[in-house]
């Protein structure tokens, strides 16, 4: 991989700015918990495994901006930057995941004093990135049986090494299909309103040499229809316990055109994205931005003035248009309620 979605060097935070991609490669400098949100917020990065990495780093950095030495003090800070960290986007459960962990690592620590917490914080950052990228490579690992040599695969939005510390979740599987040497293509839906697909897989896939052809959102079905898909694989920005999936508006249109036309529809995600607390998928809260991403593009209005616009970012997936969920730990087939809490409490 020539690029770093997160990195963190100098006592510094580092993030690749995606909302400059394809065409300029730049990084944002972060030193404090603000400027961490605001890019999750602005999506400058984005992706839920990647917004949960960069919470917890964000989660890091605010401890270390906390003058007090006081541990009563501390927690308290603490509570009020997890609190805004995770109310940046809503829809990933990655960024709710990564904040818990940290603070539960804080408050196990708390007798040690702040300077001992605030560097076992940063040292739990720089181990849920390790982390990430290791699941992501057993999750290619699992997953690239799935996919048959001289396949054609569907992906929607990205969830590739730019979602991720690195690798990706569904392009994981693409990637570690394609090292094994099974000559693959990849359809790569645009993606509206955002194009996640025409500015960020693409790339990742051309930057990879990995074969790829860029589609309109709408062409989706035409192509099922003709047989050029052969399968379909997605990421996912929150698993409920039933197993319906939460991922990047358009993605419940893709399963539903797979399911008519006898297509496996996966799902790739790590077990961070896993959120038994949410029995199924309409609990999921679903994010609404900005009109403007739908109403303008590069900042030129494509739209009348004032039309009423409706911009969910994520739709559900219910669970039975799901073939297999795949994950770091192994392939999860039906039925997901069980599975899914196997893999999560194996003592259970
Ligand atoms: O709004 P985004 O770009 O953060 O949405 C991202 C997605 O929907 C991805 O498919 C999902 O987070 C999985 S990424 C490994």
């Amino acid at each position: 991989m020539t690029f770093k979605t997160l990195e963190w060097k100098n006592d510094q935070l580092f993030i690749l700015d995606q909302t400059r991609l394809p065409l300029v490669e730049s990084y944002i400098k972060c030193t404090t918990y603000q400027r961490v949100a605001r890019a999750i917020k602005k999506m400058v990065i984005r992706g839920a495994p990647a917004i949960g990495v960069a919470a917890a780093f964000g989660m890091a950095l605010g401890a270390r901006q906390t003058k007090t030495r006081n541990p009563l003090f501390f927690r308290r800070e603490l509570l009020k930057i997890a609190n805004i960290l995770t109310t940046t986007r809503p829809t990933a459960v990655n960024i709710l995941w990564a904040v818990e962990r940290m603070k539960r690592v804080a408050e196990e620590n708390s007798k040690k004093g702040v300077p001992a917490v605030q560097e076992i914080l940063l040292q739990e950052a720089l181990r849920i990135l390790k982390e990430d990228i290791q699941a992501n490579r057993q999750m290619g690992k699992h997953g690239q049986i799935l996919i048959p040599a001289g396949c054609s695969i569907l992906t929607h939005c990205n969830a590739g090494a730019l979602a991720t510390a690195g690798y990706g979740t569904a392009l994981g599987v693409i990637r570690a299909a394609a090292e094994t040497g099974k000559r693959i293509h990849v359809f790569v839906d645009e993606t509206r309103p955002f194009l996640q697909g025409s500015r960020l897989t693409a790339w990742e896939l051309m930057k990879d040499r990995i074969p790829c052809t860029l589609i309109a959102d709408n062409m989706a079905g035409a192509l099922m229809a003709q047989g050029k898909i052969h399968l379909t694989i997605v990421g996912a920005d929150r698993i409920a316990a039933n197993g319906d999936v939460a991922n990047k508006i358009g993605t419940y249109s893709l399963a539903r055109l797979c399911h008519v036309h006898h297509i496996p529809f996966y799902v790739a995600a790590p077990t961070s994205t896993i959120d038994l607390s949410t029995k199924s998928g309409e609990k999921i809260p679903i994010e609404h931005r900005s009109p403007l991403e739908i109403t303008r593009l590069q900042g030129r209005p494509i739209a009348p003035p004032g039309v009423k616009v409706l911009n969910p970012a994520f739709d559900v997936t219910p669970n039975r248009f799901i073939r297999a969920i795949i994950t770091e730990k192994g392939i999860v087939a039906k039925p997901f309620k069980s599975g899914l809490k196997k893999i999560i409490l194996p003592e259970n």
